[in-house]
């Protein structure tokens, strides 16, 4: 079944957040000074058991979803992941089975992720540069655990990798060409992320923006690119080549150059409810219906009514705006996974 949102958009992607836990303290997302050791964070028991996240894949598949990403939090702290992971890849529908990473405790997963049948791995690194990388990821991990993850992964049979690098300006701004010379010549890509007003602790400004076009120049400067037209619908980067043959590289521009006319993504939190936007404020509570022994046909017809009325856009309405549009509070980051 096809279903089309108020702009004519598919529901084709799931984002499945496990738990809202993280090991890193990034300051654009979990600010250390909020999230300490007594910020309350779900407990156990809220989160969606392997069972309902099964049952709701399987309802969402029958909806038309055909790619799960699995996200946090940071997913490999949700126990048994390689259970849920074996669970899911059996599901006949899903095409494509992903899961974004902080890489911090990649090197140990990474066999059992591949032996449960992940499909595809993104792993968040920022900079290679060990005292900017520690700052950003708010004192907490390190470069070479993050790159021996890498390392791991490719060992255990991931090709493709990619490599999400989100860029401040003044902060790692100046450490992109490292990012690009080590991974170019491999399999895997880096993705650059313009920084975005996710949340709403990390006092973004447009001035901490560091464009993807700017990026493109500096790049194409050393190791001339040449942009891949074939750029499928719903797809969040636009991806570049190496024009020496040397490997692609991707940009993810929702602040200079939204994508939400092809947005087909819906996400859950770890505790089920269901957020038809990164950016949105409530998001409605399947996880509450699942445990009130609502039917399947009920869960269906609720997810189908609310994707009809979808009417999100909220990147466009800042890129037009250059500042953050709305006064609602909005959904972390860290809640639904980026
Ligand atoms: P694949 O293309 O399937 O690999 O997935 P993806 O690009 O959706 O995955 P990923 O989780 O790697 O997304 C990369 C980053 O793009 C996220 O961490 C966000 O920063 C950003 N992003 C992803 N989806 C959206 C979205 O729907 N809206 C906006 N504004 N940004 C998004
Ligand atoms: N802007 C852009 N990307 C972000 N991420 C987290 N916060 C932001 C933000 N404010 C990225 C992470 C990770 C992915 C899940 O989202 O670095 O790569
Ligand atoms: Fe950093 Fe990702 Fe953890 Fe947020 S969820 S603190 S971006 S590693
Ligand atoms: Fe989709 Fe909302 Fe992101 Fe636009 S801002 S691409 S509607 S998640």
């Amino acid at each position: 079944m096809i279903i089309l949102d108020a702009f004519n958009r598919p529901l084709h992607d799931l984002r499945i957040s496990l738990i809202d836990r993280c090991n890193f303290r990034c300051p654009y997302c979990m600010p250390s000074e909020k999230y300490h050791h007594a910020y309350q964070f779900l407990d156990k028991k809220e989160w969606l058991s392997f069972e309902e996240i099964v049952r709701l894949v399987k309802i969402f598949v029958q909806l038309g979803v055909i790619k799960l990403r699995l996200t946090g939090g940071e997913p490999l702290l949700r126990p048994d992941l390689d259970v849920l992971i074996r669970l899911l890849s059996a599901i006949k529908g899903v095409d494509d089975l992903a899961l974004t990473t902080n890489g911090f405790l990649l090197a140990e997963w990474a066999p059992r992720l591949k032996a449960a049948g992940l499909g595809r791995l993104t792993v968040s690194l920022d900079t290679l540069d060990e005292a900017i990388f520690y700052r950003m990821s708010g004192e907490k991990g390190s470069v070479k655990e993050v790159l021996e993850g890498i390392r791991a992964a490719e060992k255990a049979g991931f090709d493709s990798i990619r490599i999400n690098a989100v860029i401040q300006r003044g902060i790692n701004d100046h450490t992109i060409l490292d990012l690009v010379k080590y991974f170019r010549g491999t399999r895997h890509s880096v993705r650059f992320i313009e920084y975005m007003d996710v949340g709403n602790q990390n006092h973004w400004d447009y001035s901490q923006v560091v464009q993807s076009s700017e990026i493109i120049t500096l790049i194409d400067s050393y190791f001339p690119l040449e942009q891949l037209k074939n750029i499928k619908s719903g797809e969040t980067s636009e991806i570049y080549r190496f024009k020496d043959g040397q490997g692609e590289v991707g940009f993810i521009s929702s602040v200079t150059k939204a994508f939400c006319n092809t947005c087909s993504r819906l996400r859950l939190s770890a505790d089920g409810r269901m957020y038809t936007c990164l950016f949105a404020t409530h998001g409605a509570n399947l996880g509450g219906y699942l445990r009130t022994s609502a039917s399947d046909e009920f869960i269906t017809n609720f997810i189908r009514e609310t994707w009809l009325k979808r009417d999100d856009h909220y990147s466009e309405i800042r890129s037009k705006l250059r500042h953050t549009p709305q006064a609602l509070p909005k959904i972390e980051m860290f809640q639904i996974g980026g």
